[in-house]
């Protein structure tokens, strides 16, 4: 990730390799208006251009980029990270996005940060001219540079992209070298690793802890695999607390269905089904290097869904750690079940809030789309204060209702408490989220179906890489800040 910083220089005299240069309408190409305009530059939104200055400018490589006269955060951090992602075998990039103010600063400072992202660990190293050389500094260009407030954006900046970009990381990285207890191992040493190891006390429960906890679901979804289950538990304690949250994940390091296998094609993706539980890890250890005054307790449940002659079946029975007996339908439907363990340890630790993270339902994405993740819950207010979070956060997110009849179907098994999938092939989302809520007693809480957003199977676009989108992290982190505002 490159350094970023700020300086008050003008954009023609900037010191670097490339100048990222945003136009903001006809009357602001300046110097450049020749050649932008035989390089058919019009200003249309998005439109970027990549030259050589010839002298026009200190920097050798102009990336001009179409801005609206007057850009929202949002559109700065695409912009930033679209520009980044043109540069190509420089060092050093100047960023001229005339930012309106300190909130805009961060939001180029954050899309300088996710748009540089790479994932290259597999990759056999290039030795060419081009990938010989890494981007090590960004500088932004703002008349704000001298303020101490701006400093502290571009820090805030850092920290939030850093949590979205292991997170990314985390869901990249093929499945076979994640099973539940590397990840876990994993999520130890980023703790240590972000140096919050003081703050931020992980505990890690094994398949024999958690089978003498009860947690029933957690066990029988990681039972039919070779590599068993975890769960893993983060606690930040700040003094001065004012308010508790708690934040669970779903972490399904390989979701083959189980017994109810999943066809090939469906499982192509299917390392991304632990994005939930990278989510909330990241959100709590950027939430402790930012100090900000407000209690987490984070639980990461995870459990790689395997068949075998172990697996749990249809028509299986489990006892969950709330008590309740759930009937088994379909074992690619284990998302719930895991979660319902982590819900009810949290439930446990009477937090003001809970908020759960998973890449939950198909049926999501039926309804929202692959871009947009599904908020439902039992606390409308506490819903609202989510999405205004996911839009100040600039990620995609709408409410979903959890109907009357779905609490009917979720209690219509008839052997035990509850009944896992949904009788009928519709919404699937809120049937999830019914069951769900069945393991929150009384506590305000909210749950996010990123089964879309989490991944990208297109090529990347803006900031949004192809691959593992690190989606959630930005709104959590938001929610967190407002929460520690507002109590
Ligand atoms: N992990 C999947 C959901 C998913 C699908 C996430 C596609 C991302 C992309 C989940 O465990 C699952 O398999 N859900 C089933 C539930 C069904 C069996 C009730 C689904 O959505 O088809
Ligand atoms: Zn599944
Ligand atoms: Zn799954």
């Amino acid at each position: 990730m490159p350094t970023v910083t700020l300086s008050t220089s003008k954009p023609t005299t900037a010191r670097a390799d490339v100048l990222i240069l945003g136009i903001r309408g006809e009357d602001d190409k300046g110097d450049l208006a020749d050649t932008l305009d035989v390089l058919g530059f019009t200003g249309e939104k998005g439109q970027t251009m990549r030259f050589a200055s010839a002298g026009a400018v200190q920097a050798r490589v102009v990336i001009a980029i179409a801005l609206p006269t007057e850009p929202t955060a949002e559109e700065l951090r695409r912009a930033a990270a679209k520009g980044i992602r043109q540069v190509k075998g420089a060092a050093t990039v100047a960023i001229a996005l005339h930012p309106a103010g300190v909130d805009e600063v961060e939001a180029i400072a954050e899309g300088v940060a996710l748009g540089a992202y790479r994932f290259d660990a597999y990759k056999t190293p290039k030795d060419d001219a081009t990938s010989r050389v890494e981007l090590t500094s960004a500088v932004i260009l703002t008349p704000f540079a001298r303020q101490s407030t701006a400093t502290k954006a571009i820090e805030r900046a850092a920290t939030v992209a850093a949590a979205v970009n292991v997170t990314r990381d985390w869901v990249n990285t093929p499945p076979g070298d994640k099973r539940p207890a590397d990840f876990a191992a994993a999520i130890t040493a980023h703790v240590d690793d972000a140096g919050v190891s003081d703050a931020v006390k992980v505990t890690v429960w094994d398949e024999k802890r958690l089978a003498k906890e009860r947690c029933g679901g957690i066990v029988g979804v990681g039972q039919g695999s070779d590599s068993p289950p975890r769960l893993v538990t983060l606690a930040y304690e700040p003094a001065g607390a004012v308010t508790h949250l708690a934040l669970v994940g779903k972490g399904i390091t390989f979701d083959s269905g189980g017994l109810s296998i999943k066809p090939g094609a469906s499982m192509q993706t299917m390392k991304l089904d632990m994005a939930g539980a990278a989510a909330v890890v990241a959100t709590t250890v950027a939430i402790a290097r930012l100090g900000l005054p407000i209690r987490v307790t984070a639980f990461a449940c995870i459990a790689e869904n395997m068949p075998s002659g172990r697996a749990t079946r249809p028509g299986d029975v489990l006892r969950m750690r709330s008590g309740a007996t759930v009937e088994v339908h379909n074992t690619d439907a284990e998302g719930r079940l895991v979660l319902a363990d982590g819900l009810a340890l949290a439930a446990e630790a009477k937090p003001d809030r809970i908020v759960d993270v998973a890449t939950l339902t198909g049926a999501c994405m039926v309804a929202l789309g692959q871009h947009t993740s599904g908020i439902l819950g039992n606390d409308e207010a506490f819903g609202d204060s989510v999405h205004a979070a996911s839009k100040a956060a600039g990620e995609s997110m709408w409410p979903l209702p959890i109907t009357e009849e779905m609490k009917a179907a979720v209690t219509s098994s008839a052997i035990a408490d509850l009944r896992q999938h949904n009788p009928k092939p519709y919404g699937g989302a809120l049937f999830a989220a019914a069951f769900l809520r069945e393991f929150v007693g009384d506590v305000p809480w909210a749950h996010l179906d990123i089964a879309g957003p989490a991944f990208n199977e297109g090529s990347a676009v803006d900031y949004t890489p192809a691959g593992g989108t690190g989606t959630g992290v930005r709104t959590l982190v938001r929610l967190a800040s407002d929460l520690a505002a507002t109590r």
